[in-house]
């Protein structure tokens, strides 16, 4: 398949390495307003400092747009009424409104359209679903989902509400895709704490509590802005917590493990054989009590994604991303907002 992608910025770059490296594939075209980004490119590679003219290329098949979010809308619709398959960076738009009118674009065109939410190969996310699944933890009453940064401050675009800027629009998306990917159950409630912390215009912390009909809960909090001193500071933790045990996974090159108790603690006594109660839940465990087991992890490739698309548009896979995900994801994104504006938990399906 031969792709144009258009965005030359840092994922625009990501996305043109990728194809290149993958077997059957080929980035033939790329677009970018500002020339300076198109400088570095293989000279094979066709240059285009306009959309119009990289979509009148009969050579692409498959137009990857990553550009900032609020060109989304009109570029998707473009490239559809030029016959192009897509695959649009998240948030594939800024509103479930503006995604039915690029939906309609896709389906009068008849093409593939899909949005990148690779994260939904990552291994730490396939290990929590694989746990999840065969049940390695017993019954799953919690799923909690850490992000923790330092910097606080975004750059570029992503300070502007209007350019699509914020940490919802961002990492927030594929936390939701990853949750709504994970459990199986009609979505019922959602509430959120949404907050500008340091950034004057967006969002850079929030806490999510999606609450799923099978008793679920997904709890998602990001921060921007969340310090810590310890040695020990991870940025990024998953908890998953069952009535068997508990799984948890820290960093981006992920480390965790499963631990159990090897019994519960309903019968502790003292030196006098005296029962001494459930709050000892929270005192230093006995020597042996925590036992652990070591995770196996799910292997996984995030290239798999680009696989899948093409075999998806050659008839022999179903989409991985498919568009009533996407569309699924940006109504729990606009519920969310509901939610922080109206200090209310929102009912959703
Ligand atoms: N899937 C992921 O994990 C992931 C990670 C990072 C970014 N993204 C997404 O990728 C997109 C781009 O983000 P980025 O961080 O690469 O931004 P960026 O600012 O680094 O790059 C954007 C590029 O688009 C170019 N551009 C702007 N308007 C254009 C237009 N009308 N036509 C052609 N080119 C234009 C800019 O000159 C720039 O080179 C966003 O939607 C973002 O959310 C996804």
């Amino acid at each position: 398949m031969k792709f144009g992608v258009i965005g030359h910025g840092f994922m625009g770059s990501l996305h043109v390495e990728a194809v290149k490296s993958l077997e059957n594939m080929e980035c033939v075209a790329v677009c970018d307003i500002d020339s300076m980004r198109l400088e570095a490119l293989d000279a094979k590679i066709k240059r285009y400092r306009e959309i119009d003219s990289l979509l009148a290329d009969e050579e692409v098949e498959t137009v990857i747009i990553a550009t900032p979010n609020k060109c989304h809308k009109e570029q998707v619709i473009k490239a559809a009424r030029a016959g192009k398959h897509i695959i649009c960076e998240k948030p594939a738009a800024m509103s479930s409104s503006d995604l039915d009118d690029m939906l309609q674009a896709v389906k009068d065109n008849c093409i593939v359209f899909s949005s990148h939410l690779q994260r939904r190969l990552d291994i730490d996310f396939q290990t929590i679903k694989h746990a999840y699944e065969c049940g390695a933890v017993g019954d799953v009453y919690l799923i909690k989902r850490m992000l923790y940064g330092y910097h606080g401050n975004m750059h570029d675009w992503h300070v502007h509400i209007s350019e699509g800027g914020g940490m919802l629009l961002d990492w927030g998306v594929h936390l939701i895709d990853q949750f709504l990917y994970l459990v199986d159950s009609p979505l019922k409630s959602i509430y959120a704490d949404v907050r500008n912390v340091i950034n004057f215009e967006v969002d850079d912390y929030y806490k999510v509590i999606l609450r799923f009909e099978n008793m679920v809960t997904a709890e998602i909090e990001l921060g921007t802005y969340m310090l810590s001193d310890k040695p020990d500071w991870f940025p990024c933790h998953w908890y998953l917590c069952g009535n068997k045990g508990s799984l948890y996974v820290d960093n981006f090159e992920p480390e965790g493990k499963i631990v159990r108790t090897n019994r519960l603690l309903t019968d502790i006594t003292d030196a006098a054989g005296r029962y001494i109660g459930p709050t000892r839940s929270f005192g230093q465990p006995e020597p042996g009590l925590i036992v652990t087991e070591e995770i196996s992890w799910v292997p996984s490739d995030a290239n798999d994604y680009y696989r899948n698309f093409v075999r998806a548009v050659r008839g022999k896979e179903e989409l991985l991303v498919k568009p009533f995900e996407i569309r699924r994801t940006l109504s729990v994104l606009e519920a969310i907002w509901e939610s922080a504006r109206t200090m209310k938990s929102v009912e959703f399906e």
